[in-house]
């Protein structure tokens, strides 16, 4: 069973991708790890990540390894380096480039087909990656709410963070995401949009695990 969770920055889809897996005894895959894993490279080589023709060369000299919930860039596990918003921004100007996303495509798609059970979260993990996937969640919540949830998570982190600062870069990024040309942030009419402003994390969990058993039930049905 592949479960794909799309949503924009902060809607909560890595906490409950995460979670859900954890629950289920499935894969976690996270697809945009691997693009944030280029933006950290894009930026410590100095590159600007509007070049396009720059950060197609990057990739040909770039070896991005997702392995359970860490990434190696280059050999080296940058998992806990990626979560930044300005890398958060960076990895979504790269991840307009279509060599880039081939690049990312086929490398989620072969971890996914080894799993068999995955919940597998990012962009166009539902209409791309595994367009045949069981269930198709878009996680949504109002920009304000998710820029609270990222200063609460980056602060636990230990980053330094300004509410109004992460709410600028959030609107930004949707707006990047929403009105790209490949693979826009834009839930297809065979997702099921879950808005989560009012919903605590126990709260989606219980939620989409009766999605599951309803969607179980169905294909019992139809033999
Ligand atoms: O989900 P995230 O915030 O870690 O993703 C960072 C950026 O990477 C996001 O703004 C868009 C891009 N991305 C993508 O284009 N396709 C994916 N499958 C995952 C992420």
């Amino acid at each position: 069973m592949i479960i794909a969770i799309d949503g924009p920055a902060g809607s909560g889809k890595s906490t409950v991708a995460k979670a859900l897996a954890k629950e289920l005894g499935f894969v976690y895959i996270d697809t945009g790890a691997m693009y944030r894993a280029l933006g950290l490279k894009v930026i410590k080589e100095r590159i600007n990540p509007d070049d396009k023709e720059e950060v197609i060369k990057l990739i040909e000299r770039t070896e991005i390894v997702l392995d359970g919930s860490r990434v190696l860039l280059d050999g080296e596990d940058v998992s806990s380096l990626i979560k930044t918003e300005e890398i958060g921004n960076v990895a979504s100007k790269i991840a307009r480039y279509l060599p880039v996303r081939k690049y990312m495509v086929e490398k989620q798609r072969e971890i996914g087909k080894r799993a068999k059970n995955a919940v597998i979260e990012g962009r166009d993990t539902g209409t791309v990656i595994f367009s045949d996937a069981n269930l198709k969640l878009f996680m949504t919540a109002s920009p304000e709410v998710r820029a609270k949830r990222r200063v609460h998570q980056l602060k636990e982190k230990g980053f330094p963070v300004d509410y109004n600062h992460i709410l600028q870069k959030i609107l930004e990024r949707d707006k990047m995401d929403y009105e790209r040309k490949e693979s826009p942030l834009r839930p297809t009419e065979d997702y099921i949009v879950v808005d989560t402003s009012s919903m605590g994390i126990e709260e989606i969990i219980r939620y989409i695990k009766s999605l599951i058993s309803e969607r179980l039930k169905n294909n019992q049905d139809d033999y």
